[in-house]
């Protein structure tokens, strides 16, 4: 069996769509092209030459302000902090001037009130951060810990301290794979979608979807609510192992949270069936708890997953819509579906590896599937390619079978980074022959740069997923 190597020189083969194979054995070339640009040269500091100097004494300043409100020299309103639904009170010497400067909030209470002290209302969590918050305001620094971001993000909203709102929000999107025993990003998640920050919603949404099968493991899994749950279901990113890792982390899902019927149902529908292999599929049928009990709920889908392991895609699609989420793959992991890739020197190296993937999803391509899968290396013997010392990726079939004619295969870079000391996903790439498509691809990476956050002890890591797509042959029966 031939390998198809991708084009010499760099330049060949973008944009014909990976076709017909067979044992989808694939050859994935990687280019990179290193630009070297001169250092600028480095202009003499005209303010040195003529005699001008900075004198800081800036961090001075930050502690005096520190000492004047742990002191309480010349306060001019004292902050009485009660507790909801408790007896806890905090008083805090503090001055009118500085809460002002920050806090538009602050100056209307201020202005308005008949007292020296200010009575000030706070769930017990923002209570137990509140010296901190009111610190932030005099030294412009605060060191945060995972449990503390939320109520500490909720002060910032309930003052209007935007800065310290925007940095807490940046804090929490950099530190979504952070150890914490009972995880965190679900928690985030759901203020981030009740208070309408949308940006660090969507932070935690990708983290969860794109780590799926830690977060599947984790204690945090089965605290999800009811509207996050449907919502990653939903998703054709998710990164996980299979189809039925899904399937048996939200049968414990279930049995643990005990969902409302119609949760229950859009739940169970929303699993893709056809990606199950059918021998599963006759074991879940029969002894799971879940689809025993929404059997009629799912029947349908089911039927139409037994009938798509029985047929070859072309026969499915001349008396079904094949353009659904049933027969739609998601980006798992297991060896049946690509391949990991790890690259150990990225800015040199141009080598290609080969693997094999099974086929298709459908039972009717299994025994169609090579059992061996091969990991070969070797230069290609191509050089050149890649824009602006970006890398290059380019996957290609090596055989076709006529079988998945009209059948067109997406391919799916992963790209993994090391952040707070973990392996965490970082992007998913779509494209079908080449990462050129994307246009963006690895754009940020800076692989030339030692301390690269893409780089793992100097090495590239990548997962690369095959998918078949089964929409085309929509197109083709007309
Ligand atoms: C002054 O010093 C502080 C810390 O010592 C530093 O962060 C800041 O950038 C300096 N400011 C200027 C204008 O050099
Ligand atoms: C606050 O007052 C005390 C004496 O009442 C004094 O020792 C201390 O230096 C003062 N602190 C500041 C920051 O002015
Ligand atoms: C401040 O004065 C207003 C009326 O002028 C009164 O309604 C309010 O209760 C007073 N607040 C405090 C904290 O005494
Ligand atoms: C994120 O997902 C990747 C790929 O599944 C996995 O290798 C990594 O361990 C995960 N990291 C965390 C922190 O969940
Ligand atoms: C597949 O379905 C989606 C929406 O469900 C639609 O936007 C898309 O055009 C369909 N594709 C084909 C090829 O019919």
């Amino acid at each position: 069996m031939g390998l198809a190597h991708g084009g010499g020189g760099g330049g060949g083969g973008r944009g014909t769509p990976a076709r017909i194979c067979a044992e989808v054995l694939l050859t994935v070339l990687v280019f990179f092209c290193v630009t070297v640009t001169s250092a600028a040269a480095l202009k003499p500091d005209a303010g040195l030459e003529s005699g001008w100097a900075t004198i800081n004494h800036s961090m001075a300043l930050v502690q005096r302000m520190e000492a004047l409100l742990a002191q309480g020299n010349g306060s001019d309103v004292g902050l009485r902090v009660q507790t909801v639904n408790s007896d806890e009170v905090k008083v805090i010497q503090a001055h009118a001037l500085v809460l002002s400067l920050h806090s538009e909030v602050f100056d209307e209470l201020l202005q308005s009130r008949n007292s020296s002290t200010l009575v000030l209302e706070e769930l017990g969590e923002c209570t137990a951060v509140f010296d901190k918050f009111i610190r932030y305001l005099y030294c412009g620094e605060i060191s945060v810990s995972l449990d503390q971001a939320v109520p500490l993000h909720k002060l910032a909203s309930k003052y209007r301290v935007r800065a310290l709102q925007q940095g807490l929000s940046l804090y929490m999107r950099q530190h979504m794979a952070s150890d914490s025993p009972a995880g965190h990003v679900v928690g985030w998640y759901q203020y981030a979608a009740q208070t309408g920050d949308l940006a660090l919603r969507d932070s935690c949404l990708q983290y969860l979807s794109w780590n799926l099968s830690s977060v599947l493991q984790s204690g945090e899994w089965t605290a999800i609510g009811d509207d996050l749950l449907l919502t990653l279901l939903q998703r054709s990113d998710l990164v996980l192992h299979s189809e039925l890792e899904l399937f048996e982390a939200l049968e414990a899902w279930a049995a643990q949270n005990r969902p409302g019927e119609l949760t229950a149902e859009s739940a169970v529908r929303a699993v893709r069936y056809g990606m199950i292999p059918p021998q599963q599929l006759f074991r879940l049928q029969k002894q799971s708890p879940l689809l025993l009990r929404y059997h009629e709920s799912v029947r349908d889908l089911l039927f139409l997953a037994f009938q798509f392991h029985a047929a070859s895609p072309q026969q499915l699609a001349k008396y079904f819509d094949v353009n659904c989420s049933l027969f739609t793959p998601r980006n798992y992991l297991s060896p049946a579906w690509g391949a990991p890739w790890v690259i150990n020197s990225p800015t040199r190296d141009d080598r290609s590896i080969s693997f094999q993937t099974q086929l298709g999803p459908s039972g009717h391509d299994a025994g169609k599937r090579p059992a061996r899968a091969d990991g070969v290396g070797g230069g290609a013997g191509v050089s050149g390619g890649g824009a602006a010392g970006r890398p290059r990726i380019i996957v290609t079939p090596a055989t076709s079978s006529a079988d998945f004619a009209g059948v067109s295969f997406q391919k799916t870079v992963i790209v993994a980074v090391r952040q707070q000391g973990k392996v965490v996903v970082r992007h998913v790439y779509n494209f079908h022959q080449s990462t050129e498509e994307t246009g963006d691809f690895l754009a940020d990476a800076d692989l030339q740069r030692r301390a690269s956050e893409y780089l793992i002890d100097s090495s590239l890591y990548l997962q690369i997923v095959v998918k078949p797509i089964y929409h085309t042959l929509v197109i083709a029966k007309k």
